[in-house]
């Protein structure tokens, strides 16, 4: 036995050292050695992160800087390295570090739209040519994926994440970190992912950003931490913390969430980063009293690295002669950072082929990829008949986001360039005889001067296709917004367009979900296209066209008004839910007396229901779900649930269904969610084809954090929807003993 264990050993040691992998009590051992090396100076140095490039050549060569952000200019950064290898006394590589966050140069649609394919495959490669492209131009380090639940469209960073629910944001992130990492760091086009932001950052309250949050522990485990563990436990190599505070603490400096959470209780033993000066600013929150301070309390909250605040590189020395911070810390903190920079295999490799580059951006299967992505991100949320655009001949094109190549890119995309993106007035030439009228210059604009133009044209045409939507600019960090209808006169335009008689179509290019309801009152049809990225025009006119049929479902709830945030399908439920018989503002008499009888939670002008639930997306086809049936309806703890039925395709496309299955814990020691989605699958069908599917739900993951603060599963009494969305299907009932 003892031979057999000592073959198995040797064998694995010789796989790890032929694919150039060194066993984890190797890179330790190494960590080990160069700590023993290195003055506390020097350890300060690894801990200081900067923005910038070729300027900071000074600072590596005194190895006073151990990652740099923003600077992808391949001869720049090898002149950095080159600094920090050869002239330093210990020559540790500096680890370069970027927001690539839908794509490097080749940009995918941005996060909420990639949620919408809940397709993790598509989402894993998106990450994996990411990757390709990035560490192409020397980027190893990304800060990416963001994984805070987002309950409020008004908040400008939904775009960044995949909406409102923790079991969707799990799987996306998860595929996410194995795109960028990989099966191995030390391979030269993996990069380490970040998972961001720790924690509750998405709460921001009244959806504006950098606000403050009011999450309770049970929350926070039930709701918001999951993603993060379940990308943790996938091996994700570091994680940010978040500007908000919980419960009075900025997340930087607390070390219940930094070390008794995500040391002590999850095990992890990833770096970890504060956001851009997230340090610094615990003084504006009134936490710390002065930029040394706030060094203090964020390494020994556990943070190891200070993304510019240039705190740590100014006082740690004098803090740990002082002794308020121990050198344990600091060296707990410098471990975690060399040994990701071991992983990364850049002590053996640390520069980058400045020839690369030119290799791999935009390689045709990059763009196939993203093109693929755009597809099945766009949501159909309305066709009255009149998509896909099969027959038409001549069409007209108009609205300001038809042929606007920078802004269909979205959010964060630093290295995308606008010259390489395709629009879809670019891509619809290719298809159809095209009038183009843009009629806006832009998404604000409120010049109608040419909306006499926009329909005359409309009347030569067969059909108009209006790409409304959002500006880049207008989501992501610090863009939150109070009001989310269709900016400018973009709503004026479709009204316009839809007075010539012919058929309409919309398509709205945005950052995240807008109220929409009077703009699909003045349309056929309308196609949701969260901003699709580099390939978004080719993707949007195969949608159209009708080579391809649209398979997306909307990863957050779309509200008929922006006061109905946050609003999400996966609320407790309240004392009074609604029941559907709520009375309006038009139903209530003059001179009213005061009642609350038999009211529920809802609002007098706009009801209580969204404008669409969160899962649902329409197709060129239509699918019947046949009545599931379960196994075992009554089920042990260890048992596993399983539910099946049968999914037809009743049109005439081919298309894919995405099946969704939602579950409810009737009864717990705390209220529980009405529904969660806890199983999907994307179903492909041809006309008239059916299938059965299963889904397999092992009965640990009804599991959440009750009363007692304990994870368990309750038994009792439960439901479950099998749907394709979350507000359809019947009910079936099962029971766990
Ligand atoms: C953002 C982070 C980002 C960092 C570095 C911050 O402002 O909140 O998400 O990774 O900047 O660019």
């Amino acid at each position: 036995m003892k031979r057999i264990l000592s073959a198995i050993m040797l064998i694995s040691v010789l796989a790890l050292a032929s694919c150039g992998m060194e066993s984890k009590s190797d890179i330790d051992k190494k960590v080990d050695e160069l700590l023993s090396k290195m003055t506390l100076h020097e350890k300060v140095g690894q801990m200081n992160q900067l923005s910038g490039g070729a300027w900071l050549v000074d600072q590596a060569a005194k190895g006073e800087v151990g990652s740099i952000l923003n600077c992808v200019d391949p001869a720049e950064i090898n002149a950095v390295q080159k600094a920090a290898v050869e002239q330093s006394r210990l020559g540790i590589p500096i680890l370069v570090s970027r927001d690539v966050i839908h794509g490097f140069r080749t940009i995918f649609p941005i996060p909420i739209g990639q949620a919408a394919t809940f397709d993790p495959a598509i989402v894993e490669k998106g990450a994996h040519i990411a990757a390709v492209e990035a560490t192409a131009s020397g980027v190893r380090w990304t800060f990416s994926p963001m994984l805070d639940i987002a309950r409020d469209p008004r908040w400008g960073r939904v775009a960044e994440g995949s909406g409102e629910d923790p079991y969707l944001d799990a799987l996306m992130g998860v595929a996410m970190v194995k795109g960028y990492q990989g099966d191995d760091l030390s391979d030269p086009t993996s990069m380490a992912a970040c998972i961001k932001h720790f924690v509750g950052y998405g709460a921001a309250e009244g959806g504006r950003d950098y606000n403050t949050t009011m999450i309770s522990e049970r929350s926070l485990r039930n709701t918001y931490f999951p993603a993060f563990k379940a990308a943790a436990e996938a091996g994700a190599a570091t994680l940010m913390t978040s500007f908000n505070e919980i419960d009075g603490i900025p997340s930087t400096g607390n070390k219940w969430l930094l070390k008794d959470i995500l040391r002590d209780e999850w095990g992890w033993d990833g770096m970890v980063v504060t956001d851009w000066n997230s340090a610094g600013e615990m003084i504006a929150h009134g936490f710390s009293r002065d930029l040394k301070h706030t060094a203090e309390q964020a390494i020994n909250a556990g943070v190891d690295m200070d993304m510019m605040s240039y705190g740590f590189i100014q006082y740690v020395e004098e803090l740990v002669k002082e002794g308020k911070v121990s050198e344990k810390e600091i060296d707990r903190a410098v471990r975690n950072i060399l040994k990701l920079k071991f992983e990364l295999g850049l002590f053996e490799h640390p520069y980058v082929d400045e020839t690369a580059s030119a290799k791999v951006d935009y390689a045709p299967e990059h763009l196939e990829a993203a093109k693929q992505c755009a597809i099945e991100s766009a949501v159909l949320i309305k066709n009255n008949g009149v998509l896909p655009l099969a027959g038409a001949k001549t069409i007209l094109v108009t609205g300001p986001l038809a042929d606007a190549p920078h802004e269909q890119m979205g959010t964060w995309a630093f290295d995308g360039q606008k010259e390489h993106t395709l629009t879809p007035l670019a891509a619809l030439r290719q298809e159809y005889d095209v009038i183009w009228e843009p009629g806006l210059d832009y998404s604000r604009d409120k010049d109608r001067s040419d909306f006499a133009k926009v329909r005359i044209a409309a009347s030569r045409a067969d059909a108009a296709v209006v790409f409304v939507g959002e500006e880049a600019i207008l989501s992501g960090e610090a863009h939150s917004l109070s009001k989310l209808n269709l900016q400018g006169a973009q709503s004026e335009l479709i009204a316009e367009v839809a007075k010539s008689g012919k058929p309409v179509v919309v398509v709205v290019i945005a950052g995240r979900p807008l109220t929409i309801e009077r703009d699909l009152a003045n349309c056929d049809a309308m196609l949701y296209s969260f901003h699709p990225g580099t390939m978004g025009g080719p993707a949007l006119a195969d949608l159209i066209k009708g080579k391809a049929v649209p398979s997306g479902k909307l990863p957050m709830t779309f509200l008929r008004d922006a006061g109905q945030a946050p609003f999400y399908y996966n609320h407790n439920n309240s004392g009074r839910p609604c029941n559907g018989t709520e009375t309006l503002l038009d139903d209530i008499p003059m001179a009213a007396g005061q009642t609350s009888l038999g009211c529920t939670s809802y609002y007098l002008d706009t009801g209580y229901g969204p404008l669409f639930p969160f899962g649902y997306g329409l197709s060129y086809t239509s699918f019947e779900y046949g009545k599931p049936v379960v196994e075992n309806a009554e089920l042990g703890r260890d048992d596993v649930l399983r539910v099946s039925f049968d999914l037809k395709n009743t049109g005439k496309y081919e298309g894919t269904e995405v099946a969704q299955l939602y579950v409810q814990d009737k009864v717990g020691s705390v209220v529980r969610p009405v529904r969660e989605l806890k199983r999907f699958e994307r179903v492909n069908l041809a006309p008239g084809e059916s299938r059965k599917v299963t889904f397999e739900l092992p009965v640990a993951e009804l599991a959440f954090w009750n009363f007692d603060m304990e994870y368990v599963v309750e038994p009792g009494d439960f439901r479950l929807w099998v749907a394709g969305d979350s507000a359809s299907g019947t009910p079936i009932d099962f029971v766990v003993k």
